[in-house]
């Protein structure tokens, strides 16, 4: 099938939810996705962050094979080997104490909010008092696409058709701690927060909000709960992006609850929510769970996930080849369209002042994949793998094409 059919089938049958980018991928390889016409991309947006290992690895294919031979799925009313090992495995690297498992990101930020409001519902149970419900989020956040994760999620375009939403959810401006302390009351139960926002145009968390939200939900037994979808699971370099701000080993600066998804099941979907063991106390069986969360394939392709990370010693790679994407970008601000350079690790970001939709249109025509998000953002999520000559060939590119562009906006 050519891109003109594909296009011509779902323009028809199609849910009109995408507008997507002119490509039909063939394959893939290491850093490099392929076209129909064996044209090659080079992938710098990793399917916004879940192919952190780029393609066709053979590790991953190894790994694949073998456990192609055992049952695809497994309910969660029977055991299967790998569940335990990947929840033990999530824990040592957070420093929280356990694991459920869901199917996607939105899912994951789900749970999180419904374990937060059984953790308020069971304290008030205990001391006869009226359960708190509202939760804080913050402006410019992205949480998900269904109900609870939507209303968490601001941005007009994402909630306004499918409004009311949830009650109950407030914002705070972005890293502003004197509107937190005004907002955080006795009545909320729970903060929740991307430590780098994504969507949002990667905006990292400041450390003084980090620490104030910390100690306000401490002091009125709120918790602290933590989106690592996007910024989690070695992209910034290290396991959690908020282990800059509270190392595993410091259990009274860490989140309460941590979402993850995206890389974790190497491309088969599979979101986690991680708790403190208090949190997980307020959980009782039957009162959550999922059909396919947690399956055998995908629970054993994330082990390998990590088993990679490790052998590889990707984290390294990561701030290495991180730092030096970040400085070669910051060489770009000698262009009057490029206003700044954003990210940490392997998560990075342009914010132009110009609209970046035609500059992403034009990269992928010479050969790039990123995305624009926030309209004015050059978001950048490469694979892990991603080498400095990669690096160097994209920069190249992006120069001339920055230029080009103000070239236009001056004429
Ligand atoms: C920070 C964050 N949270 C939640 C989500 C939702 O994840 P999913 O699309 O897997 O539902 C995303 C997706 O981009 C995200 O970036």
């Amino acid at each position: 099938m050519q891109l003109s059919q594909v296009k011509e089938l779902e323009q028809k049958y199609l849910l009109g939810t995408y507008s997507r980018y002119e490509m039909l991928v063939e394959r893939g390889s290491g850093a490099y996705l392929i076209d129909r016409s064996n044209k090659r991309y080079l992938d710098l947006l990793s399917g916004i962050g879940v192919n952190a290992l780029g393609y066709n690895h053979p590790k991953v294919k190894l790994m694949l094979r073998k456990q192609l031979k055992r049952p695809l799925h497994v309910s969660n009313l029977l055991y299967h080997e790998h569940q335990g090992r990947l929840a033990q495995k999530l824990c040592e690297l957070s420093g929280l104490d356990r694991a459920f498992f869901t199917n996607s990101g939105t899912e994951a930020v789900e749970g999180c909010l419904k374990f937060a409001r059984a953790f308020a519902s069971r304290l008030a149970q205990g001391n006869g008092g009226t359960p708190k419900f509202r939760i804080l989020c913050l402006e410019g956040a992205f949480h998900g696409r269904t109900f609870g994760a939507l209303s968490a999620t601001s941005g007009k375009k994402y909630r306004e058709p499918f409004e009311p939403l949830v009650p109950g959810f407030d914002f705070v401006e972005f890293n502003d701690t004197a509107d937190l302390e005004l907002k955080f009351t006795d009545d909320v139960c729970a903060i929740i927060f991307e430590t780098i926002q994504g969507e949002g145009g990667i905006r990292p968390i400041s450390e003084a909000f980090y620490s104030r939200a910390r100690q306000l939900a401490t002091e009125r037994g709120a918790l602290l709960i933590a989106d690592e979808i996007q910024c989690g699971l070695g992209r910034t370099g290290q396991w959690f992006a908020f282990h800059r701000f509270a190392p595993p080993a410091e259990q009274s600066l860490l989140p309460d609850i941590v979402a993850s998804a995206k890389p974790l099941g190497l491309g088969i979907p599979l979101g986690a929510v991680i708790l403190k063991e208090s949190v997980a106390k307020a959980i009782n069986p039957g009162e959550h769970g999922t059909t396919f969360g947690g399956g055998p394939l995908a629970c054993r392709a994330s082990l390998e996930y990590f088993k990679i990370l490790d052998e590889d010693k990707l984290l390294e790679h990561i701030r290495s080849a991180g730092a030096y994407f970040k400085s070669r970008l910051e060489e770009l601000r000698d262009i009057p369209i490029v206003k700044e350079v954003r990210g940490e690790g392997l998560m990075l970001a342009v914010e132009l002042t110009v609209q970046g939709k035609d500059i992403v249109k034009k990269l992928l025509e010479l050969g790039f994949i990123l995305n624009c998000t926030h309209d004015v953002v050059l978001r950048m999520l490469p694979p892990f793998i991603i080498t400095e000559k990669q690096i160097d060939k994209f920069i190249k590119v992006l120069r001339t094409v920055l230029e080009k562009e103000t070239e236009q906006e001056k004429a």
